[in-house]
């Protein structure tokens, strides 16, 4: 019988300090989050400097609650797995610095993940079956990218957003209806009560590339029905408004994809990224891969927003592969994906 392989994973590339056991890669024995949400709602986002200061007060609680939470100690891991890239360079500078402290002291190797790998990587998590090749829709508050995982570790980036992220969209339009931070959750909540086809908002394309994604215009288009409102006089029924954008922004997201899953010959999809926990886009996708008569597959919502347990999965793939990073593992704010 094979060994087993324990990681220890570490996440702080934006607001949640997170650390997690994962053995084998897709069993999560312990996740640990820290979120500092709260902490950021007053001034109706993230502000990199309180990030920054407060990874570095919760870290090493963090990780030692997911070590004593999983009843393993350090010698036990393998890797520590960290996110060194991409986020806000003084968030992520936090969990890099303690990862490489941790293995510099301990012997264990070093393995660096992209975030959005580790984003992907949530779905093996709860799918045992799942192994490459797929695509995968990964939309968070930073990304909006259409990516075919050709193998572990091996990515295409087939699209990608050319202004707003998916969930930046989401947070704009919410503070716009006055519904504040972060806003994916609260606008999925009130599109319930809202009509899907009550206004109707643009479905941007790029021309020249058919998987790209842009949300600028639909967001532009959201504050000027808002605005012809407030000039007529007229009363805005938000949870109308929020159900239309929500509308428009899955449309596009779906579209793309299936036509990505048609053209790759795709017999899985995948979506990724705190956009991914919205319950109508998981409708959504659920019929259109029924259509598609092709597997679907999601995280639980705790694995789509940011989590180590996604970190531990990718890191565990990229350890196999031979990965192993040096103590000169810098932060990447911009890291793309693939590189190394
Ligand atoms: O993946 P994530 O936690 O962080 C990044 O890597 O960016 O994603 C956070 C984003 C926020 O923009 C938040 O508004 C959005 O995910 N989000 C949602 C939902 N839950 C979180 N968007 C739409 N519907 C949701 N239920
Ligand atoms: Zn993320």
């Amino acid at each position: 019988m094979e060994k087993d392989i324990y990681i220890l994973a570490i996440e702080s590339s934006c607001d949640e300090t997170a650390a997690a056991v994962v053995k084998n890669g897709r069993e999560v024995l312990s996740n640990i989050i820290y979120s500092q949400i709260a902490l950021h709602t007053e001034y109706g986002g993230v502000v990199p400097e309180i990030a920054s200061r407060k990874h570095i007060e919760k870290i090493n609680q963090v990780i030692q609650q997911a070590l004593s939470e999983a009843e393993k100690e350090l010698k036990d891991m393998d890797a520590i797995a960290v996110t060194y890239g991409p986020g806000l360079v003084g968030a992520l500078l936090v969990g890099v610095s303690t990862a490489k402290a941790i293995s510099f002291a301990s012997g264990i190797p070093l393995v660096g993940v992209h975030h959005i790998e580790g984003h992907i990587s949530a779905n093996y998590i709860e799918n045992r079956e799942l192994e490459p090749p797929f695509v995968c829709l990964v939309v968070s508050g930073g990304h909006s990218h259409l990516v075919l995982v050709n193998d572990y570790g091996e990515y295409e980036i087939l699209g990608r957003t050319r202004d707003d992220a998916a969930g930046e969209a989401f947070d704009k339009v919410a503070r716009a209806i006055g519904l504040g931070y972060p806003g994916g959750p609260k606008i999925d909540r009130l599109s319930k009560e809202g009509n899907p086809d009550a206004i109707h908002f643009p479905r941007a394309k790029v021309a020249e590339a058919e998987y790209d994604f842009s949300f600028s215009g639909l967001k532009s288009a959201v504050l000027n029905y808002l605005n012809s409102c407030q000039m007529k006089g007229e009363e805005v029924n938000r949870a109308d408004v929020a159900a239309s954008f929500q509308k428009a922004v899955i449309d596009v997201l779906v579209e793309h994809s299936m036509d990505a899953v048609r053209r790759f010959g795709a017999s899985k999809f995948a979506i990724a990224g705190g956009v991914a926990s919205n319950s109508s886009l998981r409708e959504a996708f659920e019929a259109a891969c029924k259509k598609e008569k092709i597997e679907f597959y999601h995280p639980s919502p705790i694995f789509c927003t940011d989590n180590a347990a996604m970190i531990g999965a990718a890191g565990y793939y990229e350890y196999i592969k031979g990965t192993r990073h040096g103590f000169d593992l810098n932060a990447v704010p911009n890291l793309k994906l693939g590189e190394r």
